[in-house]
């Protein structure tokens, strides 16, 4: 029987991140991976697919809408869905491949099959060919999660789908609804809705992206609503019909006023669960927290000795940067290092056109938590490079404490706010203040000024306000 230190069920980005750190660290590693492919829900069905199809969307949309105010005469636009597809197929292939031979020059052991939990120090991989034994002295159970169903409106791949399918549709949908607006209803509503969906967003909440700061959400409620998305809040789907050319949604709005509501596809996007069936964790004595994910203490064990757990099937926002963080952090300690991950810093991105990226807590948050607070605001119609890249709409806040001045959570709205989030992200691992933002000098004309007006305005000194 094989036998390694360390065994990693699940090769996403906490599965494969942690193998490839282990090896690094030179323990004898084996990752297990029951898909074709490695790289889990994030790269073959998730977060690389779906950028593909937002970036060909946004490119789609900007030659027909955004150009002709640049002084180019485009002519007449035409979709090529298969090849938008094609596209995206062959850059999660480049991805996953890559990941494979980042593993194979590692010597990790990739075994191909389901991995389960099979009594102390023993996991069993099991595939086609049937089932072996290897001898694991530690293993990370990196599962992952799986969409949340509706009891009343069960996935059935055609007409009521999950984030996969609506990442492959073969002909743009006339009418698509998505129920939630949270990062997958809002993502994926955006990319069919430029590519000319008639897209409704229905919510239970009574905002979209219910985690964003309130301020934030309303801005981006605005701007997508703007672009011809109709999205309702506060609304409950009560029922639905499916028959065989369309879905009939019964909605209730907050006075119990109930409404009809049809489609020729329902995406549903009301968040997603661990993934934990077939990994013999009951078995195993592996308790879950009433969240129903796994439980573990600071170094991420489960109840089990020796058996550890990290990303979706664990606590704490279902991000693959955070499965990652932990992923390497689990494995660090494992190899007697003092590995750390920073829950305060996690940014946590939304990426419709404009952008949304947070990082620490909203002003709500803080406010409950009676934290005394400074705001600083800054906006990017004020901004040169703005202006030059045709992309106005949106802000930077910024919330300090009152009397420290430490950065306590900072919000964009905006142009490539995903990769502008990062500054902030960083300031805050090294617990800078207002201030220290402020003073940092920022390159003009950069988008990343707009952080620096808003450090700037914390203390009521914009330059540019
Ligand atoms: P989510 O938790 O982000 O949003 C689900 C939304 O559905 C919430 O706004 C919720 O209030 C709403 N909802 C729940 N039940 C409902 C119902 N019965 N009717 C109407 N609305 C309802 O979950 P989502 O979008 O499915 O994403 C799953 C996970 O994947 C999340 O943890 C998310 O953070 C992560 N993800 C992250 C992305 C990113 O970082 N850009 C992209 C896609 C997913």
């Amino acid at each position: 029987m094989d036998s390694f230190d360390v065994v990693i069920i699940g090769s996403g980005p906490g599965g494969y991140v942690a193998a490839i750190r282990a090896a690094q660290l030179g323990l004898k590693t084996a990752l297990i991976e029951k898909d074709a492919s490695l790289g889990g829900t994030c790269l073959n069905v998730g977060c690389i697919p779906s950028k593909v199809l937002l970036e060909s969307s946004e490119q789609f949309y900007a030659v027909g809408h955004k150009l002709g105010a640049f002084g180019i005469k485009a002519g007449s636009v035409e979709l090529d869905l298969p090849v938008m597809m094609a596209r995206k197929l062959k850059i999660v292939k480049e991805l996953t491949d890559g990941v494979a031979l980042l593993t194979k020059n590692r010597k990790v052991a990739v075994l191909r099959g389901r991995g389960s939990l099979a009594g102390p120090g023993r996991v069993k991989v099991s595939n086609e060919s049937g089932e072996s034994l290897v001898e694991a002295k530690n293993v990370v159970l990196a599962l992952g999660s799986v969409p949340v169903q509706l009891p009343f409106l069960p996935f059935d791949g055609g007409r009521v789908v999950t984030s996969t399918e609506a990442l492959s549709f073969d002909k743009v949908p006339e009418r698509l609804v998505v129920i939630g607006a949270g990062a997958i209803g809002l993502e994926l509503g955006s990319v069919w809705n430029r590519l000319g969906s008639k897209v409704t967003v229905v919510e239970l909440l009574p905002r979209v992206a219910p985690f964003a700061d309130a301020m934030m959400s309303r801005f981006l409620d605005k701007a997508l609503k703007a672009q011809g998305m109709d999205l309702r809040t506060s609304i409950k789907v009560a029922g639905a019909k499916v028959t065989g050319t369309e879905v009939a949604l019964t909605t209730e709005d907050a006075k119990g006023q109930v409404a009809e509501l049809s489609a020729d596809r329902v995406l549903v996007a009301v968040g997603r669960k661990p993934y934990i069936e077939g990994a013999g964790l009951k078995q195993a004595g592996v308790l879950l927290d009433d969240g129903g994910r796994i439980k573990v203490d600071e170094r991420f064990q489960t109840s089990v000795p020796g058996v550890y757990a990290i990303g979706d099937v664990i606590a704490g926002p279902m991000l693959a940067h955070k499965a990652s963080e932990e992923g390497v952090a689990c494995v660090e300690m494992l190899a007697g290092q003092p590995g750390h991950v920073n829950y305060e810093a996690i940014p946590n991105v939304i990426y419709t056109w404009p952008e949304l990226a947070q990082v620490g807590r909203t002003e709500e948050e803080l406010k409950a938590a009676a934290i005394p607070l400074k705001v600083g605001r800054s906006y990017f119609a004020a901004n040169g490079r703005a202006k030059s890249l045709g992309e106005e709409e949106g802000l930077v806040k910024i919330i300090a404490h009152a009397e420290t001045d430490r950065l306590l959570g900072v919000h964009i709205v905006g142009p490539r706010a995903s990769d502008m989030i990062a500054e902030a992200a960083v300031a805050m691992e090294f617990k800078a203040s207002a201030e220290d933002l402020a003073r940092t000098c920022h390159a003009h004309p950069t988008l990343s000024e707009v952080l620096k007006e808003a450090a700037l305005a914390v203390d009521k000194r914009a330059i540019h306000a």
